[in-house]
């Protein structure tokens, strides 16, 4: 039984017993005055990088909702208060922790391998008042990690990064009338040429970034639509999406060539970066920032009351471009 007892107290000493390290510059005249270790000024340091890292933790959980009054306040107040906790701690660390030494003469010029000793020397009895490095190392990996996450998570905003299918959906179907703002079908005849009409599917939401077209009327002989779309502008309308493939801004600008033959051809531009679309070419961008051409919604005219309306999905995916952009077609939800 005495056995066993003296097997678990030497056990609990290899456990819980601390290795005592002899100090590296033990055997040289110190350059640093010793310090008294300061255990309150430790545990404040790590009460405050614990609150940093709380703080940025909430930055994130506040940022993950999507719809919370007052979020922008909140996530101001968190990613402020995560600032001024790692201040904080880092202020007590060199107030009371960081031992300071008072030098005569100039700091040696680091290069030479005895002044560099003697600068290690330096850094290494400065830090002689910590007793708990471990615990503070940790506390100050928890605030770095929580504030990492803090700045790293709102990129994810910039888009969907494995899953993008719900980028390719548009409510845009075969049979689906063409509106106005207030619900009113677009009727051919009503339809002035070289003008601008915004548009929405019928029923749907406005909303959704693959809902809102442009549709300008030309004279058939106007347009040279790419291959294969020859019947998708009937009466020469034609329509396409409204989201700039830029950076997802409105296209919200018409230019009507007022003198021919001087004046270029029209054009479709987007006023955020001028991005410029030859609606006669099937939106080719012929300027700005644009990497690729509007899609275009092939039309089909209801011949009983001359109604526009959808004769398929869109050429291409709506907005701005992503990896892999090109790699499928738009499609309904399903
Ligand atoms: S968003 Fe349209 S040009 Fe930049």
């Amino acid at each position: 039984m005495n056995a066993l007892r003296r097997w678990a107290i030497a056990l609990g000493v290899l456990a819980l017993g601390r290795k005592q390290r002899r100090p590296r510059f033990a055997d040289r005249p110190r350059i640093v005055p010793p310090g008294a270790p300061d255990p309150r000024a430790e545990w404040l340091v790590l009460g405050l990088l614990l609150g940093a890292a709380a703080a940025a933790a909430g930055f994130v959980v506040v940022y993950s909702f999507n719809h919370l009054s007052h979020q922008t306040q909140y996530l101001g107040l968190s990613l402020g208060l995560a600032f001024a906790f790692t201040a904080a701690a880092l202020v007590v660390v060199a107030k009371r922790l960081v031992v300071t030494e008072e030098l005569e003469e100039d700091y040696p010029v680091p290069g030479h391998p005895t002044t560099q000793e003697e600068l290690e020397q330096l850094v290494a009895e400065g830090g002689d008042r910590f007793t708990r490095k471990r615990l503070l190392l940790t506390g100050a990996g928890a605030a770095a990690g929580a504030l990492g996450a803090a700045v790293f998570v709102p990129a994810l905003s910039l888009g969907p990064f494995l899953d993008t299918d719900a980028l390719y959906e548009t409510p845009w179907r075969r049979g689906r009338r063409l509106v106005d703002e207030h619900g009113k079908p677009f009727l051919l005849d009503e339809l002035e040429r070289e003008t601008f009409y915004t548009a929405y599917p019928e029923g749907a939401d406005k909303e959704e970034v693959g809902s809102p077209l442009v549709v300008v009327r030309f004279e058939p002989s106007e347009l040279h639509l790419p291959a294969g779309r020859r019947d998708w502008a009937p009466g020469g309308v034609v329509a396409y999406s409204k989201i700039c493939t830029h950076a997802g801004c409105a296209v919200a600008l018409f230019r009507k060539p007022t003198f021919r033959p001087v004046e270029p051809g029209p054009a479709l531009i987007c006023p955020c970066h001028y991005s410029t679309f030859d609606p006669t070419r099937g939106a080719k961008v012929i300027f700005g920032p644009a990497g690729r051409p509007l899609p275009q919604l092939p039309l089909l005219l209801d011949r009983e009351n001359g109604e526009l309306l959808a004769a398929g999905n869109f050429s291409g995916p709506v907005g701005p471009s992503w990896w892999g952009v090109r790699s499928k077609a738009p499609r309904n939800p399903s």
